[in-house]
């Protein structure tokens, strides 16, 4: 069937369904039946509607590793490859993921700007920039529903960064507003029309965003005409009445949300006219319809493509995301034969995706310690701690194998269920089979413990209630954390790790150990949820002899490798980072090294900028963002040169916070105001004059280009360049404009435009680039309009924002 005959039988399924659907079904389809789904009504036809994070895998309705997902790597470094139709390929990945695990919509794309580099959320966007963030999203939404499965392009609008994000009052002037936060939903909307949105926690101007007459009915739905369906962020939804008046179609999660009953008694009531609720109906079930979940209606896809290899996109993807920013006399990739002398405790614990909904529970995690191993001869690679990252206790996870036991009241075992790891997290009705909230009233996380190293373990706990924690036979601990008056209700989830006791053990010697958690059933959540964690921390060898040792090695070889991370105390949702240093004592580890090895390669296995105080100091700098499962696979792969590292920097990277533009990220009085107009990110920079440590744009690959020709029209440049190398390569070819002469406040220059070009060595390749007539237009305060600005403008062929190649002028 042609899509649009099938559109018009869709519509007229829909039509047909709403019509038998009186006032309670109609009302309870709008609210969750649970935390990650709608309910199915049978009268109709319709099945109940899953929904699941998102954005790098798909996580499913547990939060449990019984069903694993394909970790790909985190949004920065699928923006960083700049390459959309790479990004439609994850996409499709990702659906064939959600189709497995019976998942209809996938709650992603995450499509906030990087505004600041403190953003706690900033791994999980793709950019400062607008254009380069909706393009890559546009070919992830484009992917994920090539293979049948819904999108909701999230979070609308402005949310930014973390802190007090279920009420900060975000005051943005409608020019920013448009130019940058705005932009890249739109250009999704128009170019990949999306099933579904999910607007966010904060207020843009006064109002709540699940609430936004203006915005969602007005723009989004009105000017360029989405028509998807608009659900809440979880727990978003706060009053009924305004929140269907502002376009929001589903409150999630529930049951006990302000839609469902609260929203059939409001109608009732005469608060609410029946037809909004019809019209928020049609849109859940338009959706329902286009993924195949309403009888009789035509799924938009009836074949789906064909089917990916996770493991080998994820590799593919992290080093085509892969930037690298610094290689001084060609220290990479290394030569054939050169003994490498790895370190850093993330070498071997990679930190492979971001903390909060983002996260997923991959079946193997390839290290950069794995992939080398297995890259390398045997004899050329030596591994040293050198400085772990982790100060705290953390999860329990390295050499822990646990289960979770549930017991009633009376002590009676009432179900059983795995754990990834330390960490339990059941929210609404994810609990293990069998068991019910009313029912449960302990859980017993147990298991072994093979330890990898002697000596003192910390053991202890993260949330409220009593515990008892038995490590060897030994009672480490049992007494109770009380929610003190000021106590975030999140604190279980996010808040601080409590050590309760040492227990000396022995390498490699398995112990058993048991946490046993009580509820405190007094401790009213927000929704019904168990969240507590037993965790650990390894013996801490001295700081200073890890150093010692690691140099050490690092002498003795041809090259060393450092690899520094962040942890999930530093990037996470839920908070936004105070600084940008590395955590412990990993900066004098990299000055350590580097000071008796003068290869000295360092990865960053960063989601979002650190401060790189030695990067004058090292021969090379790779960033490996959050690389996703096959990360260290794709280390290998760069580091040996069997392949380039392919990506360009989606965010500016600073030499030190105090340099970076925009950093307030705490409201005042409830509000943050964006003062800085539309001067963010290289915007900014440029407005400044200051020098970041890396431009936007930038990132080394192993060959070299020389751009020969440019052509420009206003629709359109056309550039020739040629690999003047000896390997074959790929150059992201990107293109600024700048206007030379202004009668308006703008940034002095911005991406229009940018492709991908792959040639051999010698090879010339000539590429047509469309320019977007939004790339010349403002948003004009007074017309509450676009306006073309007139004119002359430099169209700049670039390697980086910084590194311009070729120069024309066009007038439009
Ligand atoms: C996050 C969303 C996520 C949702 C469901 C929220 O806290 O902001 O991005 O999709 O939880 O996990």
């Amino acid at each position: 069937m042609a899509e649009n005959t099938a559109e018009t039988v869709r519509n007229a399924v829909v039509e047909a369904a709403l019509g038998k659907l009186d006032l309670d079904a109609k009302t309870r389809l709008l609210a969750g039946q649970d935390m990650w789904s709608l309910p199915a009504l049978p009268e109709i036809g319709l099945k109940s509607l899953v929904m699941s994070d998102g954005p790098i895998g798909v996580r499913g309705v547990r939060w449990t590793a019984d069903d694993p997902s394909v970790a790909l790597p985190s949004p920065t470094a699928l923006a960083a490859a700049w390459d959309p139709a790479l990004a439609r390929r994850a996409g499709r990945l990702l659906a064939q993921e959600a189709r497995r695990k019976g998942v209809h919509v996938l709650l992603a794309p995450t499509v906030n700007l990087h505004r600041t580099p403190l953003g706690g959320r900033h791994f999980e966007a793709y950019s400062e920039d607008p254009y380069l963030t909706g393009a890559i999203g546009t070919g992830y939404v484009r992917g994920v529903q090539d293979g049948g499965v819904g999108t909701t392009v999230k979070h609308f609008v402005a949310n930014d960064a973390e802190t007090d994000r279920f009420t900060v009052d975000n005051r943005i002037a409608p020019r920013p507003l448009r130019e940058l936060y705005l932009a890249p939903f739109e250009a999704i909307v128009r170019n990949a029309r999306p099933w579904g949105i999910m607007t966010a926690y904060n207020q843009v101007n006064g109002v709540t965003m699940t609430e936004h007459h203006e915005l969602v009915n007005e723009v989004l739905r009105g000017e360029w005409g989405f028509d998807g369906y608009n659900v809440s962020d979880w727990m978003a939804a706060r009053s009924t009445t305004a929140d269907i008046a502002g376009g929001l179609d589903v409150a999630m999660p529930g049951p006990d949300t302000v839609y469902g009953p609260a929203l059939a008694a409001a109608v009732r009531a005469g608060e609410v006219e029946e037809s909004a609720v019809d019209t928020a109906v049609r849109n859940v079930l338009r959706l329902a319809a286009r993924v195949g979940a309403l009888e009789g209606a035509p799924p938009v896809v009836t074949e789906h493509p064909a089917a990916v290899d996770g493991d080998a996109l994820a590799r593919e993807i992290a080093r085509r995301g892969f930037v690298l920013v610094r290689n001084e006399n060609g220290a990479l990739p290394l030569a054939a034969g050169r003994t490498v002398a790895l370190s850093g405790a993330a070498a071997r614990d990679a930190r492979v995706l971001g903390g909060g909904s983002a996260q997923v529970f991959p079946d193997h995690v390839v290290s950069p310690l794995d992939g080398l191993t297995a890259a390398l001869p045997d004899d050329a690679l030596t591994f040293t701690i050198g400085a772990d990252p982790s100060e705290e206790l953390a999860p329990a996870d390295q050499g822990f194998t646990l289960r979770a036991r549930c017991r009633d009241a009376s002590g009676t075992v009432i179900g059983e269920g795995s754990l990834p790891n330390g960490q339990v997290q059941w929210i609404g009705d994810d609990l293990p089979a069998g068991v019910t909230h009313e029912a449960l009233a302990s859980i017993e996380v147990v298991g072994t413990f093979t330890p990898r190293e002697s000596g003192e373990h910390a053991f202890g706990t993260r949330g409220l209630g009593a515990f008892a924690l038995t490590v060897a036979g030994e009672t480490v601990y049992e007494g109770t954390q009380a929610l003190g008056p000021e106590t975030d209700p999140f604190e279980a989830f996010f808040g601080s790790p409590v050590e309760r006791g040492k227990v000396a053990l022995t390498a490699g010697e398995t112990v058993e150990v048991s946490l046993l958690h009580t509820l405190d059933k007094e401790f009213a959540a927000p929704l019904p949820a168990v969240m507590f964690s037993f965790v650990h921390l390894a013996p801490r060898r001295d700081p200073d002899e890890l150093i010692a040792e690691a140099v050490e090695a690092a002498r003795a070889a041809d090259t060393a490798v450092v690899v520094v991370a962040t942890t999930e105390r530093v990037e996470s949702e839920g908070f936004d980072r105070k600084d940008l240093a590395l955590p412990g004592r990993q900066d004098d580890l990299v000055r350590a090294v580097a000071a008796v090895n003068p290869n000295t390669v360092v990865v960053v296995n960063a989601g979002s900028p650190v401060e790189l105080p030695w990067r004058e100091d090292v021969a090379a700098i790779l960033l490996s963002w959050f690389p996703g499962q096959e990360g260290g696979a794709a280390l290998a792969d760069v580091l040996t040169g069997a392949e380039e590292p392919g990506g360009r920097l989606p965010t500016t990277w600073p030499v030190t916070l105090a340099d970076a533009p925009v950093t307030e990220v705490t409201p005042t009085d409830g509000e943050l105001h964006y003062g800085e107009g539309v001067f963010i990110g290289y915007r900014a920079w440029d407005k400044a004059g200051a020098v970041p440590a890396y431009p936007f744009g930038h990132g080394l690959g192993y060959t070299t280009w020389s751009y020969e020709a440019l052509t420009a029209t206003p629709d359109a440049v056309t550039v020739r360049i040629t690999n003047t190398g000896d390997r074959p390569g790929r150059e992201t070819v990107q293109i600024y404009l700048a206007p030379t002469a202004d009668t308006v406040e703008r940034p002095a220059r911005w991406l229009a435009a940018f492709a991908s070009v792959e040639a051999a060595p010698g090879e010339s390749v000539e590429t047509e680039i469309a320019l977007p007539r939004r790339a010349f237009e403002i948003w004009d305060e007074e017309k509450n309009d676009w306006t073309l600005v007139t004119g002359a403008y430099e169209v700049v062929a670039a390697h980086s924002l910084t590194d311009g190649r070729l120069t024309a002028t066009l007038e439009v």
